[in-house]
């Protein structure tokens, strides 16, 4: 369907049809489908996830961008690394459990490396401290990826890197937004990161559940890890 002819009630029963899915690789068997409409279907939904974490990320990072290696976690068709191309960053590596979405990505011209993996079955698929940057945008949230996949991304950054992540703020996600956060906290009291930024976005996205309608909310999320102490 051209995005000439979709419509925002298109979209919405498309996503409806997959709150049905009640595994994983069900969930994934879903954006193979979806994956060539998704970036027309998620910009009339007026998705502004990647953007808002792209921001996020480059008001916060004073490195050399272009050197920086940049993990897009959940990358789908590349709409966070596409955005943060603009803030200046080079060099990305994706990973999707999605075949169809890491054939879109790797079309984008815009990842030196592109990686298949089912997260939470798997382990990320990465060497851990390499990463200036781990971003992951709009997978965090029920059904898709568990939330102790956080541990993961954080092992994966470098010290002194960041970990930038966003989830849902709808009635659907409460539960799974709480033990998040809970997880995040448990894990600055461990002295594996530090919180940067906390965001609550207001018009997150346009709402498609049942229940509710306007926008849904959202929130972005900055941790750092720690700088390695040199001793004198
Ligand atoms: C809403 S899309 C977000 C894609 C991209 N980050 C964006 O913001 O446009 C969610 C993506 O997460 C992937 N995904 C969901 N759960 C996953 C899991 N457990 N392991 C790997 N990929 C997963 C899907 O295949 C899909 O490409």
């Amino acid at each position: 369907m051209s995005a000439a002819t979709n419509t925002f009630e298109n979209v919405k029963a498309t996503i409806l049809s997959a709150h049905k899915n009640s595994t994983l690789k069900e969930k994934t068997d879903f954006y193979d489908s979806w994956a060539e409409n998704y970036d027309q279907d998620v910009a009339i939904l007026d998705y502004r996830a990647p953007s808002l974490a792209a921001d996020c990320i480059s008001s916060h990072f004073s490195g050399d961008r272009e050197a920086a290696v940049v993990l897009d976690v959940t990358c789908g068709t590349g709409l966070v690394a596409k955005q943060m191309k603009t803030h200046g960053f080079g060099h990305f590596v994706g990973i999707d459990g999605s075949k169809a979405m890491v054939e879109l990505a790797r079309k984008s011209g815009l990842y030196q490396d592109l990686k298949l993996s089912m997260l939470g079955e798997e382990p990320l698929p990465v060497q851990w401290g390499l990463f200036d940057v781990v971003v992951i945008v709009g997978s965090l949230s029920v059904g898709q990826v568990p939330v102790h996949v956080v541990r993961e991304l954080c092992k994966a950054t470098k010290p002194g890197g960041y970990v930038c992540m966003t989830t849902r703020n709808n009635c659907s996600n409460k539960e799974y937004k709480a033990a998040l956060e809970s997880e995040l906290k448990q894990m600055e009291q461990e002295g594996l990161w530090a919180c940067v930024e906390v965001t609550e976005v207001e018009d997150w996205e346009r709402a498609v559940s049942e229940h509710e309608d306007g926008y849904i909310s959202g929130v972005v999320y900055l941790y750092r890890r720690p700088q390695l102490q040199h001793s004198a």
